[in-house]
């Protein structure tokens, strides 16, 4: 996959920025503010993909624009597309996309088109910080992957919102619980669909995964990522099963069912794929409890590197990799590391100070008040 031009106006404070990118290597430096990160954001929609900053619609238009436009130029190994995307402040649920001048309905539709991975400063806290961020880490990789899953999830956490606002209504006594069985029948199916895709992805991370740390610790740790499921306790079973919609559904529905008095009690959902986690292990030792700052960075940046890895080996394409402020976070050998790893494929790196990256073929663009030259 290889990002040939970016154009973005009235995106933040991107202003007619319009840039041919290098097939290798693409350093935008430039002071804090200045819109590196914007540009990234303003490419990650392209993706599909909602802001990876969790920004709002109305907070992507510039403060005094009244439309921002954004497009992507990119080749995979078959041909050239062009993705364009514009919305308006008067119509912000109006958004005009097109892929290859035809239009779509919603950005989901993007999906699976341009393909890229980013590396924000937070993900460095992936093994360290809250199961929610694995969670959406093992739920943007699937998605990759498998373009309907995005839609099954977002299903998903509306039906559980439903239940869980019945929970409480039957605590205060404003309601039976004649409505739970047919939400907890959904949520079954789908939960046990998500589990079997989250699972099977976890088996795969496990595998690329454990081999970078191997590289990164010089062979003397020994890294494991395990999915961990609140509602099966033999994960072993899910191997090569399909029938999400048999026995692997009645078996999370009677878990839902069991839990019910105590759901109701806890005013929520206290099983389900919502409250599952991805555990990482060192040396047999659980990471959450026992790894060192070091120990998470590494583990935080190869289950990155992983995920690139996998998707480039399943869509026989490497992604482009996007790399925001990351560097600067990194001691040398990290940063050499994760350079070395993504040699081969397109990256786009942002950063205030380019004199501390090596390279010998690029292209550095000065990034000043929303402008790129
Ligand atoms: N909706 C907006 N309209 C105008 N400017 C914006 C908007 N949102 C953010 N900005 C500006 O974008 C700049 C931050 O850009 P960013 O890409 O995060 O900087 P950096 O170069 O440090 O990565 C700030 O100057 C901020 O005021
Ligand atoms: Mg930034």
């Amino acid at each position: 996959m290889k990002i040939t031009a970016i154009r973005a106006d009235g995106f933040r404070n991107l202003k007619n920025v319009d840039i041919a990118l290098h097939p290798k290597l693409n350093i935008l430096c430039g002071s804090n503010a200045q819109g590196k990160t914007n540009l990234l954001e303003a490419l990650w929609l392209c993706t599909g993909e909602r802001s990876f900053r969790g920004a709002k619609d109305r907070e992507l238009i510039a403060a005094d624009g009244k439309k921002l436009c954004i497009s992507a130029e990119f080749e995979d190994n078959r041909r050239v597309q062009v993705i364009e995307y514009s919305f308006s402040r008067s119509d912000m649920r109006n958004k005009k996309l097109t892929l290859n001048g035809v239009p779509l309905k919603t950005p989901s539709e993007l999906f699976g088109k341009l393909r890229c991975v980013i590396f924000t400063p937070e993900d460095l806290s992936l093994s360290k910080g809250s199961p929610d961020n694995r969670r959406s880490f093992a739920d943007q990789s699937v998605s990759q992957l498998k373009l309907s899953y995005r839609n099954v999830v977002d299903k998903y956490k509306r039906i559980l919102e439903q239940r869980n606002l019945q929970l409480k209504l039957i605590a205060s006594g404003r309601s039976d619980d004649s409505m739970l069985d047919i939400w907890d029948t959904q949520l079954s199916q789908m939960g046990a669909y998500i589990t079997m895709l989250r699972y099977n992805y976890c088996k795969k991370l496990n595998t690329a995964a454990a081999a970078l740390y191997d590289e990164i610790s010089s062979g003397s740790e020994k890294l494991e990522i395990v999915y961990s499921s609140t509602v099966y306790k033999k994960l072993d079973e899910l191997d090569g099963r399909t029938d999400y919609k048999g026995e692997l559904s009645e078996e999370y529905f009677k878990k839902l069912k069991e839990s019910r008095s105590d759901d109701i009690r806890a005013g929520f959902t206290i099983h389900g794929i919502h409250r599952d986690d991805l555990l990482c292990s060192i040396n047999g030792m659980s990471a959450k409890e026992y790894a060192s700052q070091g120990q998470h960075r590494s583990i935080a940046l190869i289950m990155k590197l992983s995920q690139a890895y996998i998707l480039g080996e399943e869509m026989s394409d490497p992604p482009c990799i996007l790399l925001d402020d990351v560097l600067s976070e990194l001691d040398p050998a990290r940063q050499s590391f994760v350079m070395n790893k993504i040699k081969g494929m397109q990256v786009i790196i942002t950063c205030c100070d380019s004199s501390a990256l090596t390279y010998t073929e690029g292209k550095l663009f000065e990034v000043s008040a929303g402008s790129f030259t």
